[in-house]
């Protein structure tokens, strides 16, 4: 593939369906798959084909997609749809976005999330060189229970779409359906829609009856075969839920392609956005929530979860650490069993090893944080810094309340809470002093054997 699609093209993405069939409150493009609603990963799809313009269908009520379409691709349009009639009436609310376009528009589903650039790429060109009127991407679901069936006398060419809910028992055997992936010539696009008439059946307004109307017109559809990986829509939460599996196998197969080994891929989750460099080790049961990069040669050990956070080179991490938003983690530092951090930045070669959490904390080159330290952050109603010099040493079962500075080199006693500042190189040791007091324990049997 070039860089770029050598074709001027428009790009419409349909969001506004209430998308009852995933019965919730939230949009339903806004579902994530591997971290990130399924529109933006259909925006990021088609993204590197640099459409002229790219305009998102939604409901009047629907800001949460305006937002996270707005995140992705700042310079998106939007086209309110009011009334929630149909997929070819929602592309009619694009039409005024594009008024005396004469390209092509590519028009996209939100809920076709797994979609490729390669695809699009492919669908666009062959949509030039067969010189078709519309190009669409069909499939052979087992079985294809909810798709629109491709009527094709001659393969490749369509001769209509009968959506499910109107297909005869003999069309509901046609093994091709729609994919929701169309190209159009802007010219017939605008002029069917001005024409197009409700389905009988649900009085619904089809995208799929313009393909008769081309037809009838002996214009040329062509259908271009994708897999049901590719470009399954998503309706509902099973459906969610497959595709999700499907977005991980991608994800682990493109970082193992990139040189991370993942001891046990099918038990590692990833983000969209995770980056992982070379020679990463990262052994069963990981987690990688948004936001997170990784560095070369670090060692991510099981079990844990990681979400906004940096680790640096060769650092090793786990197994069950827990890394939260603004988690920093310096070249081969250390996180270890049973540690949280948030907030917080480790320097080079610190380690946390054993039972903590550290928050809200800039921690020291070569720091030393014992087994068992808290940093007491919040009081109830507000949070506070705590620093940790280089060279401290941490002793275990430590609470340092914050706000609290300990100096470089400085060593806090085991067991200490601290609540004043600790100054460079000294000791700090802040418990009840220990009192031992001879043949107490002896007594202390013989009373009570006599009770
Ligand atoms: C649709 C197709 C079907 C195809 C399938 C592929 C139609 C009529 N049917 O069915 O042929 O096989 O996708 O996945 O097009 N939307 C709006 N406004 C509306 C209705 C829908 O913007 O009034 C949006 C939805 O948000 C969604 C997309 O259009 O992103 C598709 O709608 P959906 O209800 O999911 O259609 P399907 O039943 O899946
Ligand atoms: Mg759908």
């Amino acid at each position: 593939m070039g860089n770029e699609y050598k074709y001027k093209f428009a790009n419409v993405i349909l969001a506004a369906g209430a998308g009852t069939r995933m019965r919730s409150n939230l949009p339903k493009v806004m579902h994530c798959l591997a971290g990130q609603p399924m529109v933006c990963h259909v925006i990021d799809a088609v993204k590197p084909l640099k459409p002229e313009k790219t305009v998102v269908v939604i409901a009047p009520s629907m800001d949460s997609v305006r937002e996270a379409a707005k995140h992705v691709a700042p310079d998106c349009q939007f086209a309110i749809q009011s009334e929630q009639k149909g997929t070819g009436d929602a592309v009619r609310a694009a039409l005024d976005t594009m008024k005396g376009y004469n390209g092509i528009v590519l028009v996209l589903y939100g809920d076709t999330p797994m979609i490729r650039t390669e695809t699009l790429y492919s669908l666009l060109s062959q949509h030039a060189e067969k010189q078709a009127t519309i190009s669409l991407l069909g499939m052979r679901p087992n079985p294809p229970t909810g798709y629109g069936r491709l009527v094709m006398k001659e393969e490749p060419l369509v001769e209509r779409i009968v959506e499910c809910k109107d297909a005869s028992a003999a069309e509901k055997l046609i093994p091709w359906v729609w994919a929701g992936v169309m190209a159009f010539d802007a010219a017939f696009l605008r002029q069917a829609l001005a024409e197009l008439a409700p389905s009988k059946a649900t009085g619904e307004y089809y995208l799929t009856s313009l393909i008769e109307m081309a037809t009838a017109r002996k214009l040329k559809t062509v259908m271009m075969e994708v897999s049901v990986e590719e470009a399954m829509g998503i309706n509902d939460r099973a459906q969610l839920a497959e595709a999700e599996r499907c977005m991980q196998s991608r994800l682990r197969a493109k970082a193992m392609k990139e040189g991370a080994t993942l001891i046990d891929p099918e038990t590692v989750y990833l983000s969209s956005d995770t980056v992982l460099g070379k020679d990463i080790v990262i052994h069963p049961h990981v987690v990688f929530g948004k936001g997170v990069s990784v560095a070369d040669n670090v060692e991510i050990r099981s079990f844990s979860h990681i979400e906004g956070a940096k680790i640096m080179s060769h650092a090793v991490i786990g197994p069950f650490a827990r890394l939260r938003p603004g988690s920093v983690i310096g070249k081969r530092a250390h996180v270890g069993n049973f540690v949280e951090l948030k907030k917080t930045t480790l320097g080079e070669d610190a380690k946390v090893n054993h039972l903590s959490y550290v928050g809200d904390t800039q921690v020291g080159q070569g720091a030393n944080i014992g087994a068992g330290t808290i940093t007491c952050n919040y009081d109830g109603a507000n949070k506070y810094d705590t620093v940790i010099g280089d060279g401290a040493f941490i002793g275990s079962n430590s609470s340092l309340v914050a706000p609290v500075t300990i100096g470089a080199g400085a060593i806090v006693g085991a067991g200490s809470v601290i609540t004043e500042d600790v100054g460079a190189d000294e000791l700090a040791v802040a418990r009840a002093p220990q009192v031992n007091k001879a043949g107490t324990a002896k007594n202390i049997r013989k009373r009570q054997k006599k009770a």
